[in-house]
């Protein structure tokens, strides 16, 4: 086949070989065709709506070691951090007034919050804002946890598989974690009932394109209805400081790529592309994201949330970041919109 034709091809089969995606995916010369086709499918599903999510980062602990985290266990220098049941409820009620209606409880792997304190702050959110999605993004978890969870009220998960190669999973984390794990934890999220978020880093170090197809390939399989990726960002205090970021195109062509595979996805413009580009996030969109996750903790904890350097949106109040953001999708002729914004079901 033509490769100028690929870009086309992957529109309407929603497929493509190993060998048509690593000619997409090593070549620029595709990015406009792929931009533009993306956005036709974004459209065509979700409109010029942009969906806007609460992220409340509620602890920064974590017993994890992942190589390229800012808050692993390993990082003495980091000021760790829990919130308190009614410092989450206090940020959900800030959110709320906002206009969100979707609330991310996301931290490490916190032992503290055991399941039941996490049942009882997700049961209090749910019984005050029963019209609000809530999403947690906690790690791995028995499928007896997660249950637990869904049955108090939480509707969405979030959990980067990282990497679907195992090779490449045991070169980014220590030997006690496994990709398989990982990849059980997100069937047993999907059979519970939940709407599930996978999701990769783009220019992680030792990443390969073969890597990156089989990404692509494990999200066929898992078909998430929430998609999630950014660039690979150093975090000075970590074993990957001297690795280079990923860089910003590679990033919004597989955005592009993922969109035309899953065109009914719900995909974020991450915070980490709008740390690595100052016009990072509105570029996402334009790409083929529909998802915004403005910061809705504290001030006074957002530095200490640092998973990579130099990361976005530590110093703004919730209210102001809420109407920053609103301008800049405005101006890229897009809208935000306050609804709860459930996946649109093929
Ligand atoms: N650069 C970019 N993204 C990172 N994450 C963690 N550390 C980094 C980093 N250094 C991402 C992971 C994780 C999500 C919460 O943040 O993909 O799943
Ligand atoms: Fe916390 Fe990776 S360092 S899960």
């Amino acid at each position: 086949m033509a490769t100028d034709l690929l870009a086309q091809k992957l529109a309407e089969t929603f497929d493509l070989s190993d060998d048509e995606f690593a000619i997409l995916l090593e070549s620029d010369s595709f990015d406009g065709e792929l931009r533009r086709l993306a956005d036709n499918a974004r459209r065509s599903y979700y409109g010029t709506d942009v969906y806007i999510r609460g992220l409340i980062e509620i602890s920064n602990y974590c017993r994890n070691d992942c190589f390229y985290c800012g808050i692993r266990r390993s990082n003495r220098y980091v000021a760790r951090y829990r919130l308190t049941k009614n410092e989450i409820l206090s940020c959900c009620a800030t959110g709320y007034e906002l206009g969100y209606r979707t609330f991310v409880l996301q931290g490490g792997e916190d032992t503290f919050y055991n399941d039941d304190l996490i049942c009882e702050i997700v049961s209090a959110i749910r019984k005050l804002y029963v019209d609000c999605a809530i999403t947690l993004s906690l790690g791995e978890k028995s499928h007896q946890s997660y249950k637990a969870f869904f049955d108090s009220g939480a509707n969405r998960y979030l959990l980067r598989h990282e990497t679907a190669s195992s090779e490449h999973y045991g070169k980014l984390h220590p030997p006690e974690m496994k990709i398989d794990n990982r990849k059980k934890c997100l069937f047993d999220l999907k059979q519970i009932g939940y709407q599930v978020g996978a999701g990769f880093m783009v220019g992680s170090p030792y990443q390969t394109t073969q890597d990156l197809i089989a990404d692509l390939r494990f999200l066929q399989q898992l078909e998430p209805a929430m998609i999630g990726i950014g660039p690979f960002i150093a975090h000075s205090q970590t074993p990957f400081q001297y690795f280079k970021s990923g860089s910003l195109k590679l990033t919004l062509r597989l955005l592009s790529i993922t969109r035309l595979l899953f065109p009914y996805a719900l995909i974020p413009a991450t915070t980490a592309l709008g740390t690595i580009d100052p016009f990072g996030r509105e570029l996402g969109i334009l790409a083929g994201a529909n998802v915004v996750m403005p910061n809705l903790s504290p001030l006074n904890v957002r530095k200490k949330y640092e998973l990579y350097d130099n990361k976005n949106c530590t110093g703004e109040e919730a209210a102001e970041c809420r109407h920053c953001i609103n301008k800049r999708i405005n101006s890229i002729g897009f809208n935000l919109v306050t609804l709860i914004g459930n996946v649109k079901k093929r």
